[in-house]
């Protein structure tokens, strides 16, 4: 049964994506004239490094894509998602709350800030935090005067993160009631999401702060790099500030403020960064009829679905993605092989990060939706371009 399930799986792929020679990449960027063009632009300018024209176009267009007011380019997600969590008030010994099915980086990020971790669990649609998980979690901490506190480690709660997972939009306006109810910030993590939208709002710009990533295998990247993200001015500037040194303006004096960041996105990756911008509409295009074929080729196979966007929200599909009806890690590993073995690079969703040897001991919910998604979900094949394969 699972064998021919197995056939079925890599058949319906190959339906999608044709016969190509090479492995086909789960996630491969498209780098062509208007990269180097870009790129040769910055090299001439000589303004290589963290100031050149290309940061603050991109800031520019991060801007009107996301209706944020201010986007702040950093050198990667992680100390994006670092510094965005820092601004919404979270400190050392602090307790962030996060889903445990997640990137690394969303935990790592709560720990950079001295923070410590506390995991709910993912609801099925979206496969993001769920807000019913984060409530239960929220009553159970006690109130001390404004802060929110968990009796089992006396720890405040700091800060909320959920996470927009693949590009599918989380309940993000259920997650932010319930944090509004417990008064404790929201800060997204919008790694995976560019593109993506609840109505007409683009994720990412729903809580006090939040995260865009640029990472090699996202929608559109810098090499690597990211983008903070908030609608609050004070914060806008702050976020600029403290990625830049702290320093103040002035044409010759090295004056710092305070103690800060050199997390400041490099001009040649803004170079490239601007050129995937500009073909940024089409890979989204693409990546939307993409996934309108695989949900297509994917209908009616019994026992697998194709994992459509939540209903009012558009994801940007950055990795499609298929379920298992039943959670089976051997099942699941099985088609993994066989696509593998087909040259098709499909993977699984992260290790759940209450499991990573480093967050064992800390505190969480029952996370059992998670864990069965884990044992369920296989991402296929997402590049753009597969759009035009067949
Ligand atoms: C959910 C999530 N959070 C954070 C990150 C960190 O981003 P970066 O790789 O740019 O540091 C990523 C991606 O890499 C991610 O997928």
């Amino acid at each position: 049964m699972s064998n021919s399930l197995a056939t079925v799986f890599v058949d319906r792929i190959r339906s999608v994506v044709g016969h190509q020679p090479e492995p086909i990449g789960l996630h491969v960027p498209e780098i062509g004239e208007l990269e180097k063009k870009y790129i040769n632009e910055c090299l001439d300018s000589t303004f290589v490094s963290s100031v050149g024209a290309f940061i603050p176009k991109l800031e520019e267009r991060m801007q009107e894509i996301t209706g944020a007011r201010h986007a702040v380019a950093v050198s990667n997600g992680t100390v994006g998602l670092q510094v965005a969590m820092f601004l919404a008030g979270v400190e050392p010994g602090d307790e962030v709350v996060i889903p445990t099915l997640s990137f690394i980086a969303t935990a790592n990020a709560v720990s950079h800030c001295g923070a410590h971790v506390y995991f709910v669990d993912s609801e099925t649609t979206s496969m993001g935090m769920s807000a019913d998980s984060l409530r239960a979690a929220l009553e159970s901490f006690t109130r001390s005067g404004s802060s929110l506190i968990n009796p089992a480690t006396g720890r405040r709660i700091a800060a909320i993160v959920p996470m927009h997972t693949l590009g599918h939009p989380v309940d993000i306006e259920a997650i932010v009631a319930v944090a509004n109810e417990y008064g404790v910030p929201v800060v997204e993590d919008a790694a995976e999401s560019l593109g993506s939208f609840v109505g007409s709002k683009h994720t990412g710009t729903f809580g006090l702060t939040g995260m865009i990533s640029f990472n090699g295998n996202k929608i559109v990247t810098t090499g690597g790099g990211g983008v903070i993200l908030t609608n609050d001015e004070v914060l806008g500037k702050r976020a600029k500030h403290l990625t830049t040194t702290a320093k103040l303006a002035h044409k010759w004096e090295f004056e710092h403020d305070e103690i800060a960041w050199n997390y400041r996105m490099p001009n040649l990756n803004a170079a490239l960064g601007m050129a995937q911008l500009d073909k940024y509409p089409r890979y989204l295009e693409q990546k939307r009829r993409l996934a309108a074929k695989y949900q297509a080729a994917f209908e009616g196979v019994e026992g697998l679905s194709f994992v459509a966007e939540p209903a009012g929200t558009t994801s940007n599909y950055w990795l499609c993605a298929i379920r298992l009806d039943e959670p089976s890690l051997a099942l699941r590993d099985e088609l993994m092989s066989a696509a593998h073995e087909a040259g098709l690079l499909v993977r699984p969703m992260w290790n759940l990060l209450h499991q990573q040897r480093m967050y064992q001991a800390a505190g969480r919910a029952d996370v059992s939706v998670a864990t069965d998604l884990h044992a369920s979900l296989i991402c296929i094949p997402s590049t753009p371009a597969l759009a035009e394969a067949v």
